[in-house]
Order: C-alpha cells, then sequence, then structure tokens
C-alpha cells in the first residue's frame, strides 16, 4: 500500500465511512502532504464510496484545499474588501519581493506559496494574513516580512 492510501486508511478510520467524513478527510491530507493530489482523490473517492467527481467537486468549491503542489508553509493574505482597503497590496509587494515570488507561486525550496484568500472573518482588523493555520491581523509590511523571515529562520 503506498503511503498516501495508508494515510488515508487512517484518516477514514478516525473519522468513519460515512459522506460527512469527506471534508476532514481531504483537510488530513492537505495536512499531511501540503496538496490533494489526483491518486489521492481517487482513493478517497473508493475508501468513502463516493464518485470520483464528487471528491473533485468538493476539492475544487473549497480553495482551502489545495490540489496543486504547494511550499511546507502557505502564506494567504485576505483580499477582500476590508482588508484591500486597509493596504492588503502593499503587504503583497512586501512579500512578494523577499520570498522573490507571485502570487500563486512557490519558492524554489518549496519552503512558501504565496496565495490569497477570501474573507477570513478579521475584517475589522485588517489587513490580516494567514500562515498556515495562524491569523495575523494588523499587519504591515514590516511585520508580515518579519514574521515570514522568522518563519524562514526557525525552519532552516
Ligand atoms: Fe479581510 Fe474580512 S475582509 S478578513
Amino acid at each position: 500500500m503506498s503511503n498516501i492510501e495508508t494515510l488515508i486508511k487512517t484518516l477514514v478510520e478516525k473519522h468513519g465511512k460515512t459522506r460527512n467524513s469527506l471534508m476532514p478527510v481531504l483537510q488530513g491530507i492537505v495536512k499531511e502532504e501540503h496538496f490533494l493530489s489526483e491518486e489521492a482523490m481517487i482513493a478517497v473517492a473508493k475508501e468513502l464510496d463516493l464518485s470520483a467527481a464528487d471528491v473533485y467537486g468538493t476539492a475544487s468549491f473549497y480553495t482551502f484545499l489545495d490540489t496543486v503542489p504547494r511550499g511546507k508553509n502557505i502564506i494567504r493574505i485576505c483580499k477582500t474588501i476590508s482588508c484591500h482597503m486597509k493596504g492588503k497590496d502593499e503587504i503583497i509587494e512586501a512579500l512578494e519581493d523577499v520570498l522573490k515570488i507571485k502570487v500563486g507561486e512557490t519558492t524554489h525550496d518549496k519552503k512558501f506559496t504565496l496565495l490569497t484568500a477570501n474573507c477570513l472573518g478579521w475584517c475589522h482588523k485588517g489587513p490580516v494574513m494567514l500562515v498556515n493555520d495562524e491569523v495575523f491581523p494588523e499587519i504591515n509590511q514590516q511585520k508580515a516580512v518579519e514574521i515570514i523571515e522568522g518563519i524562514a529562520k526557525a525552519s532552516k
């Protein structure tokens, strides 16, 4: 059995073999693998007795379920109106500069992927950056760069 099949079996055992387990199982895979491969989606469909189309549909609906390979750390900058008005573009520019990538890309060392996201529910404290599961409200260019540099150092 491949690693991904073993992971899926473990996740299905944990969450149960029902349709309601689809999201937690997919999230569990993204957490471990950093993205959802086609192989993984097909294996999940088999394990949960769903159609592959069902699984693809769910995965593409939720932007948090990445279906292309990503870096170890996923940076998401909220692009919705409040954060936009509070200067999310400047934050994105600063991060693009320091990481030497554009939004949607992954650094060569696979440490970081830079993405935008829809409202993260922290609108009163924008602009907001999410790194993996951690929320950083009220950031500015300098803070954003410091946070990312800190993570880069810690994961050396
Ligand atoms: Fe950015 Fe809501 S608009 S968190």
